[in-house]
């Protein structure tokens, strides 16, 4: 099985290899200007097949609130805002993103959450938040972005450093499957090419190692299978309090 899964997986980087080139000279940064798009109507679909776990999720945030009452959160990664509608009202927020291009479908999302107070949108990948004050929020919330990152570990000490004591991290991951199954063996082959559907997404990492090895104190993590397509049906989710 592995010399088959270790083929197959050749023949796919093989088959990406004018998307490395692409990349190399540096004409697959376009593609940071197509993948918001993308990504504001791919959500739609995620939010309809994993409400549910969305509002379950976010159901306890009011309890972070705060001394005055309000939440003030941080997203890291916040794409285009497909998480808004799972805040409560009131809730002050902190967008950021390393990409630009998708602040214009932020606010398309922020136009039909006028129940959120927004403050800013920061430029600045996860690892580095150095704009954003320590001890400064109640919740960070990172969706659908570990997959993503360079350096989980920096990103995870950065949520930990801005989070005041007793704020939680919610967090919603695609993840590696079982190694026992199919979709580990095709997560995988594709990934070389995925990775550049995905805009650097990885569909075959452990993030819930990271988040177990982690500062924060108390970590409530679920493993699921989400109504998904197979290559991105296992995730984590849950929140962690510092
Ligand atoms: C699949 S989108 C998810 C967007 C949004 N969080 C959601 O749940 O719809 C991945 C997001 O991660 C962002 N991203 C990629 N690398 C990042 C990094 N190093 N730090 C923070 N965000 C990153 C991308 O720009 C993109 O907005």
């Amino acid at each position: 099985m592995v010399v088959i899964l270790t083929l197959f997986t050749l023949l796919f980087k093989l088959l990406s290899l004018p998307l490395q080139l692409m990349e190399f000279v540096g004409i697959y940064g376009l593609y940071k200007r197509v993948f918001p798009f993308m990504v504001y109507k791919i959500s739609i679909n995620y939010n309809k097949k994993m409400h549910d776990k969305k509002k379950e999720l976010f159901s306890n945030l009011p309890e972070f609130a705060g001394p005055d009452g309000s939440v003030r959160l941080l997203e890291i990664g916040c794409g285009s805002g497909a998480n808004f509608e799972y805040y409560p009202s009131g809730c002050k927020i902190i967008c950021t993103d390393p990409n630009p291009h998708f602040e214009r479908y932020l606010r398309k999302s922020l136009a039909a959450n006028d129940h959120l107070l927004f403050e800013k949108f920061i430029v600045a990948s996860g690892e580095d938040l150095g704009a954003v004050r320590d001890n400064s929020v109640d919740v960070v919330v990172c969706t659908l972005v570990l997959c993503s990152v360079n350096n989980t570990e920096r990103v995870l000490e950065e949520a930990h450093r801005i989070l005041r004591p007793g704020g939680a991290l919610y967090f919603m991951e695609h993840v590696v499957s079982d190694p026992s199954t199919w979709t580990h063996f095709f997560q995988h082959v594709l990934q070389p090419l995925w990775y550049y559907f995905g805009d650097g997404c990885e569909v075959t990492r452990m993030t819930w190692k990271d988040l177990e090895a982690s500062k924060f104190s108390d970590l409530k993590l679920r493993h699921i299978e989400a109504p998904l397509i197979f290559i991105i049906k296992p995730h984590i989710l849950g929140y962690a309090v510092k």
